[in-house]
C-alpha cells in the first residue's frame, strides 16, 4: 500500500509517504531530492539493524548517537555538530534522522541550528515516531531541569514511513506506540479504536490513520495556540505518573492509563457516558498497557501534576472528551475529582 500525505506546515508543503518496503526502492540520496550527500543520523540500536546500511546504500555520511532518551541532551547535539563538520555538510545540505522520537527530536535539533538551518528528512523507525513525533515540526532536547526544554520548530522536507522497519521494534515499545494510536482514536477517528487495527500486520493501515489525526491538528495549530493542546489528552496524568515512578513507566504506559483516568474524569465531571471508561479501559487491556496504578498514591500523583516546568501559572489542565472526538480543554479542576479518579484504581 501506498500512501501520500501532504502537509501545509508555516514553512510550506511536505509529503509524508507511508509505503511498506520504501526504504528498500531508495538506492541513492538523489532520490530524496537532494543533491548533495547527506548526514543520516541515528542511535546505537538502530545504527548495526538498519540506519548504516541504508546510509551506505544512498551514498550517505552516518553518525551514531548512544540509544535512549537519557541521551536527548545537549552533549549529543555537540558531539552531533562535530560530525556535521567532519561530514563537510553545507547549508544546502540535509539531515535524515533515521530513529525513534530521540534521534528525530535531536537530529532535528541539530538540522535546525547547524549553520542557521539545513534540511531535514525523517524516517520513523519507533510506531511512536511515526505516528507523533515526526510530524508537527517539534525537535528539541531535554536539560536536567526537564524534559523538551530546549527546541524549536523544524519542519522537514518529507518524511519516509516504512513499516518494514517495526519489524525489529521490541514489544513494550510497540504497545507505548499504541497509547499514542488510541489518543489519537480518542481525539479524532473512531475507526482507530477497532482491535482488528491493533496488529503490526495491519501497521501501514493504522500509522496513515492515525498520522491523519495528528497532520489534521498540527495544519490547524501548527505553533500551540489552542486545538494542538488536545494532543496532551491523556498526558497531564501520565507525565505526572512518569514522574512518580521515576520513569519506571514508560511514557506510553502512563499516558495509557492516562486516557483512562481522563475518561473518567470526564464521566465524574458529567461530560461523558460512563459506557466510555469501560470500553477505553478494555482497549488498553487487549493491548497490553495497564489499567491499575499498582499502589501508586493518588497525592504524590497530583503534587507531581504541578512540577511541569512547562505549565502556564499554577493552573491545572485537562484535555476531557464530552465522548469520541469531542475534546476540550478544562481549566480549574477540583483537587477532590482528580483524587478520587485515581484513587478508584489505585
Ligand atoms: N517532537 C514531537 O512532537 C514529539 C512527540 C511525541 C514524543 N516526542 C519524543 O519522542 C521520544 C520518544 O520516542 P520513542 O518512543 O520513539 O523513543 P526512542 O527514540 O528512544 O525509541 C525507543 C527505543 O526503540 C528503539 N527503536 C526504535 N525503532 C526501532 C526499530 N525499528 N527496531 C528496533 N529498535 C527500535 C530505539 O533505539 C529506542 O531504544 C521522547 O523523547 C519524546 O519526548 C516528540
Ligand atoms: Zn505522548
Amino acid at each position: 500500500m501506498e500512501t501520500d500525505i501532504q502537509v501545509n506546515s508555516p514553512d510550506g508543503t511536505y509529503p509524508i509517504r507511508i509505503q511498506n518496503g520504501i526504504l528498500g526502492t531508495i538506492t541513492h540520496y538523489s532520490q530524496l531530492g537532494l543533491n548533495r550527500p547527506p548526514l543520516v543520523i541515528t542511535d546505537s540500536n538502530l545504527a548495526p539493524l538498519h540506519a548504516q546500511a541504508f546510509a551506505d546504500k544512498i551514498g550517505a555520511s552516518c553518525a551514531v548517537m548512544p540509544a535512549g532518551e537519557a541521551n536527548k541532551h545537549l552533549s549529543t547535539v555537540a558531539n552531533l555538530y562535530s560530525d556535521a563538520v567532519k561530514a563537510k555538510l553545507d547549508r544546502g545540505s540535509a539531515i535524515i534522522a533515521f530513529g525513534g522520537g530521540v534521534v528525530g527530536d535531536v537530529a532535528g535539533f541539530v538540522a535546525s541550528t547547524y549553520l542557521r538551518g539545513v534540511g531535514f528528512i525523517q524516517i520513523p523507525t519507533s510506531l511512536l515516531a511515526m505516528v507523533d513525533s515526526s510530524v508537527g515540526g517539534k525537535v528539541g532536547v531535554d536539560l536536567p531541569e526537564g524534559k523538551n526544554l530546549v527546541g524549536a520548530f523544524k519542519q522537514p522536507l518529507a518524511v519516509y514511513i516504512d513499516s518494514d522497519v517495526l519489524g525489529t521494534l521490541p514489544a513494550r515499545e510497540w504497545i507505548c506506540g499504541m497509547a499514542e494510536v488510541i489518543k489519537h482514536g480518542l481525539l479524532a477517528d473512531e475507526g482507530l479504536l477497532n482491535p482488528d487495527l491493533h496488529h503490526v500486520a495491519r501497521a501501514d493501515e493504522l500509522v496513515k490513520r492515525a498520522v491523519q489525526v495528528k497532520v489534521g491538528v498540527v495544519q490547524r495549530d501548527p505553533y500551540e495556540h489552542g486545538e494542538r493542546a488536545h494532543l496532551n489528552l491523556g498526558h497531564t496524568f501520565g507525565h505526572a505518573v512518569e514522574q512518580v515512578t521515576h520513569y519506571e513507566w514508560a511514557h506510553g504506559e502512563a499516558v495509557g492509563i492516562g486516557l483512562l483516568l481522563a475518561t473518567m474524569l470526564s464521566h465524574r465531571m458529567g461530560f461523558c457516558d460512563e459506557a466510555l471508561i469501560a470500553r477505553v479501559e478494555g482497549i488498553l487491556t487487549q493491548i497490553g498497557l495497564p489499567t491499575r496504578l499498582n499502589g501508586l498514591d493518588p497525592e504524590a500523583i497530583y503534587s507531581a501534576m504541578f512540577t511541569d516546568k512547562k505549565r502556564k501559572d499554577g493552573q491545572l489542565r485537562f484535555i476531557l472528551l464530552k465522548g469520541v472526538g469531542q475534546p476540550f480543554i478544562a481549566e480549574n479542576v477540583a483537587k477532590d475529582d482528580v483524587i478520587a479518579v485515581l484513587s478508584a484504581i489505585r
